[in-house]
């Protein structure tokens, strides 16, 4: 990834983020990594020492306040980042009797205006230096509606909807702009799913794909392959097929709860 030497990576102290910082150190870069549990993030830090390599930022990302200070110290620690990677995140499945207003706002808050905030935050730099990568962490079920995904969908689609747009307006600042899409990939949030997740892929694979399409500044990176793709064909499915393939695979006609 030769036009990056420098990384701010959210979400960094588990799971997806986790497999990112050693992919991203292994490939010699620099990397501020934050998430809200400090403890967890210099656990993430401990193995590549004092190599100066790998600085701990923990900050909420839907604290406004708290993610600039955190942005400030990223930049004082190591300049204006190359490359900005917005990969917090979480779940909840939604049922039809447990969705409620303050959870889908949980989930909006964290996953949308966190990652907006997240990627604003450097953009002004960046423009300013005239050189920068922009990337957010989207999901496949952004494709398209699915069970139990109301709010998460919803979160997923108006992250990639803000990157898409967000690409034409900063290419003339020699900004590139990457929309982040996984399949299944196991770590400890999809661990918690009640049902089968076809294709789950580990933390390592997801990262090795994500560094590749980072490296040649892919629009979209999404994987894993034969999954996304099979998604990519759903969302073309007039809404008649579509419903009933989900309802099929997902047996959601004969759920309740
Ligand atoms: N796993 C999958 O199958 C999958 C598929 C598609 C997309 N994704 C997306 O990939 C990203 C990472 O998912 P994951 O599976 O690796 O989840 P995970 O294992 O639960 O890790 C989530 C990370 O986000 C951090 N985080 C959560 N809320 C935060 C907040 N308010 N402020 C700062 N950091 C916060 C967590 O750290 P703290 O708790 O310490 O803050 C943790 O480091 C998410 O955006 C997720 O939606 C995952």
């Amino acid at each position: 990834m030769q036009h990056v030497q420098t990384i701010w990576l959210t979400g960094a102290s588990r799971g997806i983020g986790e497999a990112l910082v050693k992919r991203f150190v292994a490939g010699g870069k620099q990397v501020a990594i934050t998430s809200r549990n400090n403890e967890a993030l210099v656990k993430v830090a401990q193995p590549f020492g004092n190599s100066g390599q790998v600085l701990c930022v923990p900050a909420d990302v839907t604290d406004e306040q708290e993610l600039m200070l955190a942005y400030t110290h990223v930049k004082e620690a190591m300049g204006v980042p190359d490359l900005v990677v917005a990969n917090a995140g979480t779940h909840i499945n939604m049922p039809a009797s447990e969705i409620t207003f303050e959870k889908c706002r949980q989930l909006f808050e964290i996953n949308l205006h966190g990652a907006v905030a997240t990627l604003l935050a450097p953009l002004p730099d960046m423009m300013e230096r005239g050189s920068g990568h922009l990337a957010g962490v989207g999901s496949l079920s952004s494709y398209r509606g699915l069970p139990l995904a109301a709010a998460y969908g919803a979160t997923k689609a108006g992250l990639n909807n803000f990157l898409q747009s967000l690409q034409f307006d900063v290419e003339t600042y020699g900004i590139s702009v990457t929309a982040i899409n996984p399949g299944f990939i196991k770590t400890p949030l999809t661990d918690l799913n009640p049902y089968p997740m076809p294709m789950r892929i580990s933390t390592e694979r997801a990262a090795e794909y994500i560094w590749n399409g980072l490296a040649k500044q892919k629009a979209e990176i999404h994987f894993p392959f034969a999954f996304s793709w099979a998604c990519k064909l759903l969302r073309v499915l007039p809404y008649p097929a579509y419903h009933y393939l989900v309802r099929t695979i997902t047996g959601s006609k004969n759920r309740r709860g």
